[in-house]
């Protein structure tokens, strides 16, 4: 049997919208950008995404398209001791899927409170043992999708659900810019404050969160690209890293006009999706409405992203040892459930922390942040410095000095941006 395959271009760009448009770009997006300096954060960001991430982007779908194999047999494909660097790619991306997971559930269950018009408390509901059964549910959406395969799980639940996500957004942002806070709330959200730039502190979280929206650097956009055909890879990957950007500049003009018109505090983190948002909706006018789309909103989000990186490690059994995709998907989802268990149980009344930080929160730092960029670097390097560049050439095109160009963008700007951005990450937590 030959290697499933896209329907059309069209069905891997919005698969590979559906990756990248996550958790990442409607929630966390919004809440760096508040923190870190406003309008002022949107260039370290575009200076992050087209230099690095777009770069990184079209590498991975050429290798992937170029080798028709995931991640570890690709870089098998050099020699025994590359498979280890892939293998290390796989289990980092696994982990991530298992936290990744409990947030995605967290969304499942407020967007379903909302729709039966009972919302809830987040102490009361995360110290319940409810969010265990909605974890087991996503993880099951999840499954089964990517069970269905290429072209009738992972690319029909994008054709659906990023539309969908596209309409959602637009009406919800129609809305909250009709509020009385929206002037208040925008200007919050996009008065550049310059100054922050002086802050190296804000750079490395503009690079942190362009590879983690673009989903770069960890084999997904590489096992994406492993089963398209035809197309122009640069053409694709600005269209994807376009759509991107603006769905998350979007979801933060939808969320600040509503914290602002409400007069709450404009908090970051966990705390903004779901305890101030939720607060304002049931305040609102048509609030167990809009609340219930804005979380299926996010959830159709989540939904999408997760699958892509349930992919990469089923990929990789299919790829590397044989495995039939239902018997892969199986076995994968039943490692990641196990794995996301303590991430799970973090925030219930068992209260799993260590050193006094919930499980949860310690996996999104080591695994989400850490792990993230030492994926990356092994990405970059190898794919870089020890793939056969006439051959990535070939897949992407381009003339004699686009290449040069593009190049030094992968060879030396990219490892050296993810180091200074892992120190930055150190310091993060220290300082
Ligand atoms: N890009 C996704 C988001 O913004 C997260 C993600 C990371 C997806 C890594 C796949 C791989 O939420």
């Amino acid at each position: 049997m030959g290697r499933e395959e896209w329907s059309s271009t069209l069905g891997f760009i919005l698969a590979s919208i559906g990756s990248a448009v996550g958790i990442g770009n409607i929630w966390r997006f919004p809440y760096i950008v508040g923190a870190n300096g406003g309008g002022a954060f949107l260039i370290p960001y575009l200076i992050s995404v087209l230099l690095f991430g777009l770069p990184l982007m079209v590498l991975e779908f050429a290798i992937g398209r170029s080798t028709g194999k995931s991640v570890v047999s690709a870089f098998q494909s050099l020699g025994q001791r590359f498979s280890v660097a892939g293998l290390a790619i796989v289990v980092i991306v696994s982990l991530i899927l298992s936290y990744y997971l409990v947030i995605t559930s967290w969304v499942l269950a407020y967007a379903l409170f909302f729709a039966l018009n009972r919302p809830v408390d987040f102490g009361a509901f995360t110290g319940s043992y409810l969010p265990l059964i909605f974890f087991l549910l996503s993880g099951l959406a999840v499954f089964l999708t990517v069970r269905s395969g290429v072209r009738e799980g992972i690319e029909k639940v994008a054709r659906y659900l990023i539309p969908a996500l596209v309409v959602i957004l637009l009406f919800l942002v129609a809305f909250s810019l009709t509020e009385p806070g929206a002037l208040e709330g925008a200007r919050f959200y996009l008065l550049p404050d310059y100054s922050r730039l002086a802050d190296p502190g804000v750079w490395t979280a503009a690079f942190g969160q362009a590879f983690f929206s673009l989903s770069v650097g960890m084999g997904v956009m590489l096992t994406y690209g492993s089963y398209l055909k035809r197309g122009d890879l640069f053409r694709s990957a600005s269209i994807i890293v376009v759509a991107d950007m603006l769905i998350a500049i979007l979801a933060g003009l939808m969320i600040f006009p509503l914290v602002f018109t409400a007069g709450v505090d404009p908090a970051a983190g966990v705390n903004l999706a779901f305890v101030t948002l939720p607060s304002v909706f049931v305040e609102m006018q048509f609030g167990m409405v809009l609340g219930a789309l804005f979380f299926l909103m996010l959830f159709a989000a989540a939904l999408t992203s997760a699958v892509s990186m349930l992919e990469v490690p089923v990929a990789t059994l299919m790829d590397s040892y044989g495995y039939p995709r239902k018997r892969a998907t199986l076995l994968i989802f039943a490692a990641v459930m196990l794995l996301g268990f303590p991430s799970a149980l973090s925030y219930t009344a068992l209260k799993l922390e260590i050193f006094g930080t919930p499980f949860l929160d310690l996996s999104d730092y080591v695994f989400g942040t850490i792990g993230l960029i030492v994926a990356g670097l092994i990405l970059s390097i190898v794919g870089g410095w020890y793939m056969d560049r006439t051959r990535i050439y070939a897949e992407i095109g381009g003339c004699r000095w686009q290449q040069r160009v593009y190049t030094v963008l992968i060879r030396y700007c990219v490892p050296i941006i993810l180091l200074i951005t892992l120190l930055g990450s150190f310091f993060q937590v220290t300082g």
